[in-house]
């Protein structure tokens, strides 16, 4: 392996890299802004210049100083190098270009939402001077909406041009340029364009200053407050890595978690913006028909199981459950065992996901490489749902054939683990409408949930842990952020209460049990870190 030293520290990497990358994967900071390792490189900031003694091509074991500071993100590294990233000289670069940056730079922190997470604030404390010697006005330019999700303060920006090539080379739809030259340029949207592509809210993650900013999270939240829980998108198929970032019980923002293989530093604004769920619109307490007092969750619960063995026992009718794909595959996996074993002859029917035409696969104009997939299936455990029905096999059928069996007395009774964002609540109804002891596990109060014999509150994704299967077969962790919503369980707490298991709901127990009947894919499922704050420097993950 390569190996170069930097400023006394010897550090190795694999195949080709450039300086600066090779120094973040080895946990060294070199400062840095337009560089972005999901971008090209362009070189134009200029904090990241250092010195470099090279060897010499016809002497390897001679190094070569280079006259001058060279961009660390933009200078391959070469096996024996020498790069001086501390050296008065490289020190001396930053200071300059800090000192050009904050200019004309509004001294805006205690207002601005960046701060925290700002690496303009960050260098400043490092490398900026204590009082400006720019005796001049400040160049004012002007705040605006420039999408649906994003505002732009052209003061704070420092002319990365992030955005500008994320919009080029990611999203491919090219919406922002830079306009003027000198101390007028700009970063703007196109006349009579506006920043609304599907992927528009990650240039808020890749602007390294608190330029462009998030309408739904703007002063909302210190983000010295937050802590965030690394997850996985329940919004689609494609099993997109997020991070929920909350505090005190309120869930506030969803960031993009690296993934290589997955969805690398991305999010679409579906994801990023479809959470107002876990706050609104819930079911706060179960409700049962025909009961004038409230139940408990203990008797809710031994109500349903009543519901469902009173049908069990029904000679000539049995029951079904239908799974969501928005469910973890431990909690489906659960309900199915459960009612196979109080009614063998159960039906398990799949809620088939809404699929909203076909998968958007984005492409680097230039390079024509794929650089997100927009999944149109909008569910993120379809194949976990499959899994679980493979395994207890039996009697299986679809939605569709449901009608016909409650017409002729076949079911009797049945649980529904509803979606949580009512795709299917009309596939639902037709289905199920006119089945009378039904039972709806659900987030919402609204749907079947405010028709049926009984209707237990249950968790959104946000506040249980479990796994999720994606369109590609991976099976990926996601975990607890915030505390469950008073009187709401998880869907797999009232199984696992209902299959008379020791202690509380365990979904690395189900996934042992699941392990030990054959789902060996489910042996070492890898468990993300949880994140007691948010880093407030990021600089690798940026
Ligand atoms: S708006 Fe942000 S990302 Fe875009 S050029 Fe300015 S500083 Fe860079
Ligand atoms: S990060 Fe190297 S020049 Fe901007």
């Amino acid at each position: 392996m390569p190996t170069m030293n930097v400023d006394g520290k010897n550090i190795a990497w694999d195949g080709k890299k450039m300086i600066l990358q090779a120094c973040l994967d080895a946990g060294m900071e070199i400062p840095h802004y337009c560089y972005h390792q999901g971008l090209s490189i362009v070189a134009s900031c200029r904090i990241c210049l250092v010195e470099i003694e090279s060897p010499d091509p016809k002497d390897p074991a001679k190094l070569v100083k280079v006259p001058k500071l060279v961009p660390s993100c933009q200078t391959p590294a070469v096996d024996g190098m020498k790069v001086h990233s501390i050296s008065p000289k490289s020190v001396a670069n930053q200071k300059a270009v800090m000192e050009f940056l904050l200019l004309n730079h509004p001294l805006d922190c205690p207002v601005c939402d960046q701060a925290g997470e700002c690496h303009l604030q960050d260098y400043s404390y490092q490398y900026g001077r204590s009082e400006s010697r720019f005796e001049e006005d400040k160049a004012k330019k002007p705040k605006k909406e420039i999408g649906k999700h994003v505002l732009l303060y052209s003061d704070r920006c420092i002319m990365c041009t992030r955005c500008v090539r994320f919009t080029r080379e990611i999203s491919g739809t090219g919406e922002l340029g830079v306009f003027g030259r000198g101390h007028r340029e700009e970063i703007d949207v196109f006349q009579g364009k506006s920043l609304d592509n599907p992927l528009s809210g990650n240039v808020i993650d890749i602007c390294p200053v608190g330029a462009l900013l998030d309408k739904d999270f703007l002063f909302t939240q210190r983000v010295w407050f937050l802590k965030k829980t690394a997850s996985i998108s329940p919004f689609s198929s494609g099993g997109e890595n997020i991070f929920i970032e909350h505090n005190q019980g309120r869930v506030y923002r969803i960031k993009p978690r690296f993934n290589a293989d997955v969805n690398k530093w991305w999010i679409s604004d579906d994801i990023r913006y479809g959470w107002d769920f876990i706050h609104n619109n819930r079911l706060q307490a179960p409700a049962a028909k025909g009961l004038p007092q409230e139940l408990t969750a203990g008797q809710s619960i031994g109500q349903l199981n009543q519901i469902i063995k009173n049908a069990a026992a029904t000679a000539s009718a049995s029951t079904v459950l239908v799974l969501s794909p928005y469910d973890s595959t431990e909690e489906m996996f659960l309900a199915a065992l459960w009612i196979r074993r109080v009614d063998p002859q159960a039906w398990l029917v799949l809620n088939p996901p809404k699929v909203d035409g076909q998968d958007q696969i984005f492409k680097n104009p230039s390079t024509g490489a794929v650089t997100y997939t927009l999944h149109a299936e909008k569910a993120p455990n379809h194949k976990g749902a499959e899994k679980v029905l493979a395994k207890l096999s039996g009697n299986i059928c679809t939605l569709a054939d449901l009608p016909g069996k409650i017409q002729s007395g076949k079911i009797h009774a049945g649980i529904v683990m509803a979606d949580p964002l009512a795709h299917s609540d009309a596939a639902l109804e037709a289905a199920l409408g006119a089945l009378e002891n039904l039972v709806v596990l659900s987030t919402r109060p609204d749907g079947l949930a405010a028709r049926v014999a009984l209707a237990l509150p249950v968790c959104t994704w946000a506040e249980k842990s479990g796994v999720f299967e994606n369109a590609a077969g991976r099976i990926q962790a996601f975990q607890q952020a915030i505390a469950p919503l008073e009187n709401t369980r998880s869907s797999g707490g009232i199984f696992w209460d209902l299959m008379d298991l020791a202690g509380t709901y365990d979904p690395v127990a189900v996934r042992r049990m699941m392990t030990e009947l054959g789902l060996t894919e489910y042996a070492n499922v890898a468990i993300p870190e949880h994140h007691e704050k948010i880093e407030l420097m990021q600089f690798t993950e940026l």
